[in-house]
């Protein structure tokens, strides 16, 4: 089967490389894609904006499955185009896929479902977005209600820091997703990711992730797209899991069923563990960047079959998602100003590391030469009995690749080693 997978992320290059491995695959293609997907599949110059060009193409080279990586197609509609045309699709329709799109959406659908999540209030003016802060104590969220490359939230400590947000907002400092604003309470607890495949009724759990998303080490600094990841996430129990399946995912997906827009695809949580229990932050209607990586390293299922019974709307015949017992870790490489402006073009060389496997994010290939192209250049993944060993050979790999001009944290997956330590504590003691 000839597969055409959109986007150009470390994401997509963990699923090209899976994808790669499935004995179905006749031939990847990639649109945009990067150097490091080019090794898996035939790169094609396509704007995922042109929707009639990505249906040409589908037709002409007999796609048999079109697998949409990031949010903003999906947000755009893409995944409709395709399906209206029979391409099978991997990626929810423009509808369901405003759980990511609109974040006052998902609020409105939560609040209608008894859906555990933060108490909110909308507004698309300042005036009253003001006015529902003083129903919130400190400290308290802003978030601009459409897409904004994941800089859209404002977590104010002071009154103050909560009014320069709005002035933030209501300047077009966020462009258009920023007309409207969703102000919520703040949740205290551990984040954790949770991932479902789901073909508008069936869900199969598709493993747990924690991500880091703060720029420095011991989660300091401005928020980025994710600095590294680690999975699973021993603290999301099977109990826990059990739990929101049944209280927030299922619930979810029931109701757009039945507003006549099933979701089609992966959809990722974003869960807080608060002593109440567990309460939704976010829904993203793609694979996470980087967990995404973290989980195609442990995946031992054929992801080709998985995507297309998805797809196809035949998940309940399928068999569930076998996962690896080994934890995996990707360390991103990110270039030095991220997540500001990020220095371009710097040269990057020692990519073939051993006990690694290297994703590449922002690169491209300039005079022979690999260089940096972007903020998260490389996703550097490795597989171990438990997360400090996968955190060992990640950084092992690090060490050994030549990237003057990047930086990474030092400290991925910090929380699960603590709790790691605990453990063994607890049994000498
Ligand atoms: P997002 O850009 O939507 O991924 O949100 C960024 C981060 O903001 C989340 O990963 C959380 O760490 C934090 N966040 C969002 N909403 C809340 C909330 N209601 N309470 C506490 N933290 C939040
Ligand atoms: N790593 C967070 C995200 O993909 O949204």
């Amino acid at each position: 089967m000839n597969v055409l997978l959109i986007g150009s992320g470390g994401r997509e290059h963990a699923l090209a490389w899976k994808l790669a491995q499935s004995p179905r695959l006749t031939k990847l293609y990639a649109a945009p894609g990067n150097p490091g997907i080019s090794e898996h599949a035939e790169l094609v110059p396509l704007d995922a904006a042109d929707h009639r060009a990505v249906i040409d193409f589908c037709r002409r080279h007999a796609i048999g499955l079109a697998v949409i990586g990031p949010e903003a197609p999906l947000v755009d509609g893409l995944a409709d185009n395709l399906r209206a045309m029979g391409i099978p699709t991997f990626g929810p329709n423009k509808f369901p896929a405003q759980l990511e799109g609109s974040k006052g959406f998902t609020k409105d659908l939560c609040a209608r479902h008894d859906i555990p999540t933060a108490r909110y209030a909308r507004a698309t003016d300042r005036l009253a977005a003001e006015t529902a802060l003083e129903e919130f104590s400190l400290p308290v969220v802003i978030k601009a209600d459409g897409l904004a490359a994941g800089k859209g939230v404002i977590i104010a400590e002071t009154a103050e820091d909560a009014n320069a947000g709005l002035d933030a907002m209501f300047a077009g400092g966020f462009g258009a997703a920023g007309e409207s604003v969703v102000v919520e309470e703040y949740m205290e607890g551990e984040e954790v990711s949770f991932f479902a495949l789901v073909d508008g009724e069936t869900v199969l759990p598709f493993g747990s992730a924690q991500d880091h998303k703060r720029v420095g080490d011991g989660d300091t600094g401005p928020n980025t797209g994710g600095m590294g990841a680690y999975s699973p996430a021993r603290i999301f129990t099977p109990a826990l899991e059990e739990q929101v399946l049944a209280e927030i995912v299922r619930p979810t997906v029931h109701a757009l069923a039945e507003m006549g827009h099933p979701f089609s695809g992966i959809l990722y949580a974003g869960l807080m563990l608060t002593e109440a229990g567990p309460r939704l932050v976010e829904y993203n209607v793609r694979f996470g960047d980087p967990e995404c990586q973290a989980l195609m390293l442990r995946l031992d299922s054929d992801l080709l079959d998985l995507m297309l019974a998805c797809a196809k709307g035949e998940l309940a015949e399928a068999a569930a998602p076998r996962f690896s017992g080994d934890a995996a870790l990707v360390v991103v490489m990110a270039a030095k100003g991220y997540p500001g402006t990020p220095k371009k073009d710097g040269a990057i060389a020692g990519l073939e590391q051993k006990g690694a496997t290297i994703f590449q994010a922002g690169t491209a290939r300039k005079g022979g030469k690999l260089v940096a192209d972007g903020g998260r250049v490389l996703g550097v993944a490795a597989r171990g009995k438990d997360v400090a060993a996968a955190q060992r050979a990640a950084y092992r790999a690090v060490d050994g690749i030549h990237f003057p001009s990047g930086f990474c944290r030092r400290d991925i997956g910090w929380r699960e080693i603590a709790r790691l330590r605990a453990d063994a504590r607890g049994r000498k003691g």
